[in-house]
Order: structure tokens, then sequence, then C-alpha cells
């Protein structure tokens, strides 16, 4: 508790105020673990940003998701950890001992997700994974921390790949969009981090046919919820993971930080949010 008698409370700071998952995921946990608490939404412009959550504490808060725009100032205003620094880019806040600490959950949830659709999956030597933005660098990150031994990193822009290859080391490998055919056959994971097939977008062009008979596919895109990614996989009976799970996943963190109690991902809670996409 932070300010007087209020129950403790955590917010999403974005702008603007854009429709998100977070308040019903967070008011589901809190409502079947019993917990008094809240999750709102603040609309709050990048020129208010660091005023904002400097007086977080006082706004009665006891953390904060953090979204677009804000993320990367979220990052250089706090005490990031290895991941949010890695990623460069944090969207969770919490406060450990009075000071202001940050991480980026897409990590973990990313790789928690795999654990929980597709367990076994981190047999994979070679990963493939498409597009080189924010979303792949927390993939990446993630595959490193498992131990993954070969990354190979597509983007349509392929000097974008290059730097984060650059960034991580030498078992991440930059490919050319076009070269991808040649990688297929040696990927036992691929995952999917660029908008395409999202709802309004084309689908990837990818023929997962070419992938081997126990790959993963892995999709970082949720609405649709069946990318035709994921539906062209699941035809070709290969294992898949959806990006709703890693949204839940990613949520558990931050949960847990505030309220003080780790959450699960029930198939209650998916179904839930499945119905609000
Ligand atoms: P995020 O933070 O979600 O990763 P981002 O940083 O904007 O978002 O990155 C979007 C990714 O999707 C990039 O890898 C982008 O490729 P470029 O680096 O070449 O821009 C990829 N992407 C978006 N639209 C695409 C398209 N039409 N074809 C191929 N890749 C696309």
């Amino acid at each position: 508790m932070t300010n007087g008698n209020q129950p403790p409370a955590a917010c999403l700071i974005g702008w603007p105020a854009a429709h998100s998952r977070s308040p019903l995921i967070h008011h589901y946990w809190l409502r079947t673990l019993g917990i008094a608490g809240g999750y709102v939404i603040e609309a709050v412009p990048p020129d208010e940003f660091k005023d904002f959550i400097f007086r977080l504490s006082l706004r009665g808060f006891v953390g904060a998701n953090v979204t677009l725009p804000h993320k990367e100032q979220a990052l250089a205003l706090s005490k990031p950890d290895a991941r949010a620094r890695a990623v460069g880019a944090a969207n969770t806040l919490w406060f450990a001992d009075g000071e202001l600490c940050s991480t980026n959950t897409d990590v973990e949830g990313f790789i928690n997700n795999l654990d929980a659709s597709t367990p076994g999956w981190d047999i994979a030597e070679d990963a493939l994974v498409l597009g080189a933005g924010g979303a792949s660098r927390a993939v990446v990150f993630g595959l490193r921390e498992r131990g993954i031994k070969r990354i190979h990193l597509a983007n349509r822009t392929l000097a974008r790949a290059g730097a984060l290859a650059d960034q991580f080391g030498a078992s991440v490998v930059p490919v050319a969009w076009d070269a991808l055919g040649d990688i297929l056959p040696r990927a036992s994971l691929m995952v999917n981090t660029t908008s395409l097939g999202m709802k309004g977008l084309p689908p990837l062009d990818i023929d997962v046919g070419r992938l081997p008979p126990h790959a993963v596919v892995a999709d970082l895109v949720y609405v649709p919820l069946d990318t035709p990614l994921l539906a062209a996989a699941r035809a070709r009976g290969l294992k898949t993971a959806d990006g709703l799970g890693m949204l839940l996943h990613q949520a558990v963190r931050g949960f847990e930080l505030w309220f003080g109690q780790r959450p699960e991902v029930t198939a209650e809670l998916r179904a839930l949010v499945e119905a609000d996409l």
C-alpha cells in the first residue's frame, strides 16, 4: 500500500490511450487470487512521462507497464535489469528498496509460452527468427539465454538484422530474406516477429513445408489468433505456439512484482482474453 488506505494499484502508461487486454488479465488474477488491488490505463504524453513516473508512487501506484512510445524513456529513467538493457526497452516498472527498477517481460513471456505450449522445443540447435525490430530483440535474447546454438536472423532490411546480430555475437547470423529457403530445412524453431499475418496485412510468404517434421513454429502476432502461418504449420502437423500465449505469459512477472504472488496462465484466462480479441 502506497497511498493511505488505498489497495495497491498498477497502471499501463501509453500514448495515445489504446485498447489493451492488460486490465482484463490483471483483474482476472486479482479476482481469482482474492487480492484487493487495481490496474488502470493512464494516457500520458511523451513530454509528461518523466514527471509521471517520478511521481508514480505518490500517485498511489506500486508499479506500471509501459507501452508505446515510452519504452526507451522508461529504460533511461529507471534501473534496468539485464533483459531490459539487452532489448533496449523496458515494459515493466516496480519499486525495490525505494528505487524504480525495470525489466522487459517479453523475454520470459516468449520463452515461458514455448515451454508451456511446445515442451521440448529447446532441443533446437538452429532457430530462425524473422524480423529485427524490438520484439525480435526480446526473442533473440531469450533464445541466447536458453543456450540455443545458432540463431539465423532474417529481415526485409538486412542491415537491421546485421546490427542486431553484431550486438548479440557470433551465435546470431543475419540472413537475407531471399536466402531463407536455405535455412528452412535446418530450422527446428521458426519465430515470426514481423507484423506480417496481422489482420489487414499480407501473410508471410514462407513455405512451412520446407521445415523439418519436428519443427516448432511460433508467431508473435495474435490478431488474428490463428494466423495464416500457424494454420499452415498445423496443417503440416507441426507444433505451434501463438502470440496470445506470449501476451499472457509476459504479464505474469509484472503481477508478481506488484502484488507479491505469481499468477497462473489458465485456460479460463486464455478464453476470457480470446473473447476480447
Ligand atoms: P516491433 O517492435 O513489433 O518488433 P518494429 O520494430 O517496427 O516492431 O519491427 C517490425 C518488423 O517487422 C521489422 O523487422 C520489419 O522489417 P524492416 O526492418 O525491414 O522494416 C518487419 N516488417 C514490417 N512490415 C513488413 C513487410 N511488409 N515485409 C517484411 N517485413 C516487414
